[in-house]
């Protein structure tokens, strides 16, 4: 199969920098990896970029096709040139460029670093013998202990793209495996860290991460168990946190997100007054209702009695997401479009993340 592409070259020790096209002949099979190793064989032996297992295991092959990170070894070359798409190849985004499509993962690595990527044993519950945890307990962070550190989440997450000093995606993922973890014993210094500045509320849920992962970790699920958990033990400074907290108090009460009351209940009356003439312009094109009487939507009960089932079943925090996820992981789809369910139910509030085990 004849593959055309083009790859941006980049040179950072010259600055160079150029879109050049490439032709190969490769096997229908072949990957984007394979591609651009006869692109490197038989073409230009100066292209530089980054392979080693070829198996999508050890996460160095990350990089961007039109735009898009990928892992080059998992990308099917025929699926990309499909009806004669020419791709353009370049270099993970939110990282510096060593050159061409090699990225300088030192800013991952530090982020990594940051939220303390090690068990810290719960050493109060040494015991002479082994700590079997159940593997009930440890599905709770299966997913998030999927992650390769391959970047392709880091490349394409906005937030970081405003914020350098962002977590991210893949640090903040790394994070919830060890608050999810029944062995830890650092979940509150975890979870006051990881609400600083720069942490789990400056996410701006754009869910990019959760769509170019290609290990199915769901970094941003995992950021919204960490806010979860975060809430539940009470650690909920931060304006995001206090948001949340209102949009569920609003849903209980009235069965709306009443966005006209948010800031005095978050932010406080002086920052409410400083806001005045904004409010009053929105008002004047119609944008504000009334807040008073509330607007109480007409099926509120069914709100007011899904909150209460909740907190019954203790499936607040990260509990209640990770159930969620199980839940739609038992639904099977069928041949004829429908959905059948036929896994065991899981036992409401009996695996909370960071409970004692
Ligand atoms: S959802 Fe949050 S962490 Fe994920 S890419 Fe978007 S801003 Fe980044
Ligand atoms: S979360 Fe996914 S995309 Fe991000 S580093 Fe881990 S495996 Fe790669
Ligand atoms: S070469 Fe290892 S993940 Fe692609």
């Amino acid at each position: 199969m004849k593959v055309e592409l083009k790859i941006w070259r980049y040179d950072a020790s010259t600055g160079d920098r150029a879109l050049r096209p490439y032709e190969v002949d490769v096997s229908d099979e072949a990957t984007l990896l394979d591609t651009l190793d006869a692109v490197k064989d038989k073409v230009d032996g100066t292209l530089a970029y980054r392979k080693s297992c070829r198996m999508m295991i050890c996460g160095s092959c990350g990089m961007r096709v039109d735009g898009g990170a990928v892992l080059a070894c998992k990308a099917r070359i025929a699926d990309i040139v499909a009806d004669g798409h020419i791709p353009v190849i370049s270099a993970m985004g939110n990282l510096p460029i060593v050159k061409d499509l090699v990225v300088d993962m030192d800013p991952f690595w530090q982020k990594m670093r940051a939220v303390q990527p090690f068990l810290e044993p719960r050493l109060d519950r040494a015991t002479e013998k082994e700590n079997v945890v159940s593997q009930e307990r440890m599905d709770v962070i299966h997913k998030e202990s999927l992650c390769i550190n391959c970047g392709c989440c880091v490349s394409e997450c906005n937030s970081m793209e405003s914020d350098p000093d962002f977590l991210g995606p893949a640090a903040l993922a790394k994070g919830f495996r060890f608050v999810g973890d029944a062995r830890d014993g650092a979940t509150i210094e975890r979870l006051e860290r990881y609400s600083e500045e720069h942490g789990i509320w400056d996410c701006t849920r754009c869910y990019f991460c959760n769509e170019r992962c290609p290990k199915g970790v769901d970094p941003r699920d995992a950021i919204a168990k960490l806010g979860a958990e975060s809430v539940k033990e009470g650690i909920d400074r931060d304006m995001g946190a206090k948001h949340a907290k209102w949009f569920v108090k609003s849903a209980e009460t009235t069965g709306w997100l009443r966005e006209t009351e948010l800031v005095p209940k978050t932010q406080g009356i002086v920052a409410a007054v400083k806001q005045t003439k904004f409010a009053l312009g929105l008002a004047k094109h119609g944008k504000v209702p009334t807040p008073i009487p509330p607007h109480v939507a007409a099926d509120v009960g069914e709100a007011r009695a899904l909150h209460e089932l909740v907190r019954e079943q203790g499936r607040e925090g990260a509990l209640g997401i990770v159930q969620g996820e199980r839940a739609l992981a038992r639904i099977e789809h069928t041949d004829a479009g429908g959905a059948r369910r036929d896994t065991p139910e899981i036992t409401p509030g009996e695996e909370p993340p960071s409970a004692e085990g």
